[in-house]
């Protein structure tokens, strides 16, 4: 037995230095140390054992299973160690090493245009509202005083959702529905998207922005909303632009009209931009026609008002002299961070 345990104690000890992993650590354990492991087996037999044998083996046996023990639990702890520190040296962080750039949004030129034209607005006095896109042929068309037969209603034209819903084709439908809720006075900016059943190409686009305006209050007439977008277009395009009125139709305005600015490239005198004309159309007005006034509710023999709505988009690529639409609802930033 004595022999059984010399031979157990060189093994062993052969067999924990060649040790590469914590799994052959605990294999090891096992094979000793364990319920059915060698040395277990030998104190089992002990019983079988004279007198004076027995203290003699059972030190020995102590002695190995100390000794694998003792063993055991500094091999393991150096292979933590050693793992430890090749984790470490892996993940190694480089603390010198230029970080990752961080790139700073701009605003979009839309946005930009918008806030001036805002800007100059609020200075008259406007509040600026928004509005549902998703709209009420009734906003967007009957209480707009159009004909049932209006071409604008046509199914080619504009995209319905049902027959009473729609996405709006215009900002317009949001005088209805301030003149709705407030009472004159009344002075608001609307702007916001609007959809039409248009292909899309350099100068068209299904969805579009345009900005409303609209006034109302007793004693408003023609004077004010010239001089009121007079100013306006003097404060977007500078002192010198002039401004012109010519006579149009709309449904909701009586009587209505389109106003051109002097082109602020050329300052009037031709250009390309302004395809040698001089002028730029830059929205439609008019006085609020009686029958819109009375769908709202609101007395055309006391009040009287006048509305105005232009195109956000082409003010915005006439200014920067975009020549493709498309460009703005792409968001390519190689093309927004121009601006
Ligand atoms: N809603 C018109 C359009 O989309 C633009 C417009 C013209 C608005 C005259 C107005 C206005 O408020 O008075 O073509």
């Amino acid at each position: 037995m004595k022999d059984k345990l010399e031979i157990i104690k060189r093994e062993s000890i052969k067999e924990l230095e060649g040790v590469e992993t914590l799994q052959q650590l605990e294999e090891i354990r096992i094979k000793y140390l364990g319920k059915k492991g060698e040395l277990t087996q030998v104190l089992r037999g002990m019983g079988a054992l004279s007198a004076e044998e027995r203290p003699v083996v059972g030190q020995l046996a102590n002695e190995i299973r100390d000794y694998i023990n003792t063993r055991i639990d500094e091999t393991a702890a150096a292979l933590k160690r050693r793992d430890l520190e090749s984790r470490l040296k892996k993940e190694n962080i480089d603390v010198t090493m230029p970080s990752k750039r961080k790139e700073i949004g701009k605003s979009h030129p839309l946005t930009k245009v918008l806030e001036e034209v805002t800007e100059v607005f609020i200075g008259m006095g406007f509040s600026i509202l928004d509005g549902p896109e998703i709209e009420k042929t009734y906003y967007n068309f009957d209480a707009l005083n159009h004909s049932k037969y209006h071409p604008a209603r046509d199914m080619q034209d504009t995209f319905y959702i049902t027959e009473d819903i729609l996405l709006r084709t215009q900002t317009s439908p949001m005088q209805v529905r301030t003149m709705e809720k407030q009472k004159p006075p009344i002075r608001v900016l609307v702007p916001g998207r609007v959809y039409r059943a248009d292909e899309i190409d350099a100068t068209h686009s299904p969805m579009f922005h345009q900005i409303e305006g609209l006034v109302v209050d007793k004693g408003i007439t023609m004077a004010n909303l010239k001089g009121t977008l007079d100013v306006f277009a003097k404060k977007l395009y500078g002192e010198s632009t002039k401004t012109r009125f010519r006579p149009h139709h709309f449904p909701f305005t009586e009587p209505s009209a389109e106003m051109d600015c002097t082109c602020a490239a050329c300052k009037g005198a031709g250009c390309r931009v302004c395809k040698y004309e001089g002028w730029i159309e830059i929205l439609g007005a008019g006085m609020v026609h009686p029958n819109v006034l009375r769908n709202c509710g609101v007395d055309p023999d006391i009040y009287s008002g006048f509305a105005f709505g232009m195109g956000l988009d082409r003010i915005v690529t006439l200014k920067y002299e975009i020549d493709d639409l498309r460009l703005l609802f792409e968001n390519d930033k190689r093309f927004l961070s121009q601006f």
